[in-house]
Order: structure tokens, then C-alpha cells, then sequence
């Protein structure tokens, strides 16, 4: 028999079962925006509407499950369109079968942990905090008899700025320690996403115009432009160290760092996760190391064992 050729009927017959394919597609991408609009109380124009409270603590406890992380007193608004975020990329439709994933696929909770962070952040944040390592703490460790690399700690570093901050910083403080010793910094967080951009090192936009009005002498020297943006330059990125850590784990090192900063993410914590927290930092500083949190949090309502030293800065004795 002749090879098959594409005979009018068959041509139609081909075209209704295509046509018939598309109905159904349809008819499954209607039911599946239908379910997911129900469980989530998403309107047909789009506009978000509550989702039950039952939902919101389910997604809730798997955040607090994954990261730590108390989202109790956020709007059923802010979980809901990071939660249908999430569903859309996985194509869940029903919120149960996503909690169901997430707690069996590893790769998914830490999406869903990425969804929910919240990584606002720049270089040199709150003047007076630079203004006295500048001025005090890091021209002490320069100064001190005994030569040692200083170890500092960016625990939250979300993008980076605060880390890379850092390292500026120290480039003018210790421009030569003995035995040329320069400071090492550690970077973590828990969100893999903001980890990729910190370790890009690649800024442009407010978080540069920001730069320029609170130290205009550094994007000069400590970043490279490029197409119209600035990458931090080799010598800066150089002493940084990215990686992942969840804070309500074990700290990475154990008496180890003279600067933590630990700055707006204890907000996010119940308090008596904050103490668990503050105890593991605690640990993996030296004595004589700082910790400084951020101008919304406190360390008052615990005893953390550290002496105050100024607004939102602590010395390990
Ligand atoms: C608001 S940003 C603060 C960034 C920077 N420290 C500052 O003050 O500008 C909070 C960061 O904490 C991170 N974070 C939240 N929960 C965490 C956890 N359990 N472990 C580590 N990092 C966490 C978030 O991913 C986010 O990047």
C-alpha cells in the first residue's frame, strides 16, 4: 500500500482530534483555575481576595517547619499571593497537595522558603552602627597586640550589600595588618535566591543611588562599572565567603568571629526562637566579639550574657 498521504478527509479527521485536544486542554486549565480560585478565593479579574484562616496557618506551619521563620502576624493577603506564586510554578492546583509536596521534596521547600523571606536590604545600613566600626570597634582590632585574621559574620546577608559593606570597610581600617593579614567574611542566609545575586555582586539602581548619597568615595574604588551597572570588584569580593545557613541551626564555627551582624531577621522569629538564635551566635563568637541586630529588635526580654555597648550593640565579655 501506498506510503499514508494526507488525504482531505484525513486531514480534517486530524484537525477535529487536534481541535477536540485543545477543548480539553482547556476544559482542564478551566477546572484547575477554577479549584485553585476556589481554595484560594481568587477572583476571575484577578483581584485577591482573603483565603481562609485554616489555609493561612496550614502555610504557616510549613514556613515554620522549613525555615523558622513566624509569618503570624501577616495578612491572609501577603501569604496568599506568595503561596499562589508557588502553585502556579509547580502547576498544583489544590493547596493540601502542595503542603503534601513540599514536606517530601526538599528542592521545593526551599522555593517555598525563598518565596517568604523577606530580603530588603542595602550598603552601609544605619549610619551610626558604621560610623563606630569605623571609628571604634575596627580600628581596636587593628590596634590589638596580638596579629590575628579578624573574623566577621554577615548572619543574614540576604543580597549581600551588608557584607560587601564590610569588606570596604576593612579595605580602608586594615589596609595592612601584620603579616598581612585581612579580615575574613562570612556570608549566609537562608534563601538560596538572594545568595545567587549576593554572590553575582552585580548592583545597579536604588540600591546604588542609595551608595552614592551615604559613602560616595567607595563606588570609585571598590566597584567596576558595568553595563550600567557596578560589579563589586575582585579585591573586595575576594575575603567573602557565600553560603547557606539556616539560623535555627548550629552556628557553621564556634568561637570564631569578633563581628556578628545579626540585623532585622530576629523580627521574624517567636521570641523564644530569637534566644535559641542569639544562644548559637553567641557560641560561635570570640570573647571581646560584637553583635549588632537591628534598631526594630531587642535583647532585653532574655538574658543573652552580652554587654551592652551602644543602641542595637552588644560585646561578648
Ligand atoms: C530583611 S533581610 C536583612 C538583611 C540584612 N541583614 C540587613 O539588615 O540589611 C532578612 C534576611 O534574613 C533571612 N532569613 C530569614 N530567616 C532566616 C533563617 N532562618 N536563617 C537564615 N536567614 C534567614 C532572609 O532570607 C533575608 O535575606
Amino acid at each position: 500500500m501506498a506510503a499514508w498521504s494526507c488525504s482531505a478527509p484525513l486531514a480534517i479527521g486530524r484537525g477535529f482530534v487536534e481541535a477536540f485536544n485543545q477543548l480539553f486542554h482547556l476544559r482542564q486549565l478551566i477546572k484547575e483555575h477554577t479549584v485553585l480560585a476556589q481554595q484560594l478565593s481568587v477572583s476571575d479579574d484577578g483581584d485577591v481576595s482573603d483565603i481562609s484562616q485554616e489555609l493561612k496557618s496550614d502555610v504557616i506551619d510549613l514556613v515554620y517547619r522549613h525555615s523558622g521563620i513566624h509569618l503570624g502576624d501577616l495578612t491572609c493577603q501577603f501569604v496568599q499571593t506568595r503561596l499562589r506564586r508557588r502553585l502556579r510554578a509547580v502547576e498544583i492546583s489544590s493547596a493540601d497537595d502542595y503542603i503534601a509536596f513540599v514536606d517530601r521534596n526538599a528542592d521545593e521547600a526551599q522555593h517555598l522558603v525563598n518565596a517568604f523571606t523577606t530580603n530588603e536590604t542595602c550598603f552601609f545600613r544605619t549610619k551610626p552602627l558604621w560610623t563606630f566600626l569605623e571609628e571604634t570597634f575596627f580600628p581596636e582590632l587593628a590596634n590589638r597586640p596580638a596579629a590575628r585574621m579578624p573574623s566577621f559574620w554577615s548572619a543574614a546577608c540576604s543580597t549581600g550589600e551588608e557584607a560587601y559593606s564590610l569588606s570596604m570597610l576593612s579595605k580602608h581600617v586594615f589596609p595592612v595588618l601584620p603579616g598581612n593579614l585581612r579580615p575574613r567574611i562570612l556570608a549566609t542566609d537562608i534563601s538560596t535566591e538572594v545568595l545567587e545575586k549576593a554572590a553575582e555582586g552585580v548592583y545597579s539602581g536604588r540600591n546604588i543611588n542609595r551608595l552614592k548619597a551615604v559613602r560616595p568615595d567607595v563606588l570609585d574604588s571598590c566597584f567596576e562599572a558595568r553595563d550600567g551597572a557596578f560589579e563589586v570588584a575582585a579585591e573586595i569580593r575576594k575575603p567573602v565567603q557565600f553560603a547557606r545557613h539556616n539560623l535555627m541551626e548550629k552556628a557553621p564555627q564556634q568561637d570564631a568571629h569578633d563581628l556578628v551582624m545579626l540585623r532585622n531577621v530576629l523580627i521574624y522569629f517567636s521570641q523564644d526562637d530569637q534566644m535559641k538564635i542569639v544562644r548559637n551566635i553567641v557560641a560561635s563568637m570570640r570573647s571581646g566579639g560584637v553583635l549588632a541586630i537591628g534598631e526594630s529588635e531587642s535583647l532585653s526580654f532574655f538574658d543573652s550574657g552580652l554587654d551592652y555597648v551602644q543602641p542595637f550593640v552588644y560585646r561578648k565579655p
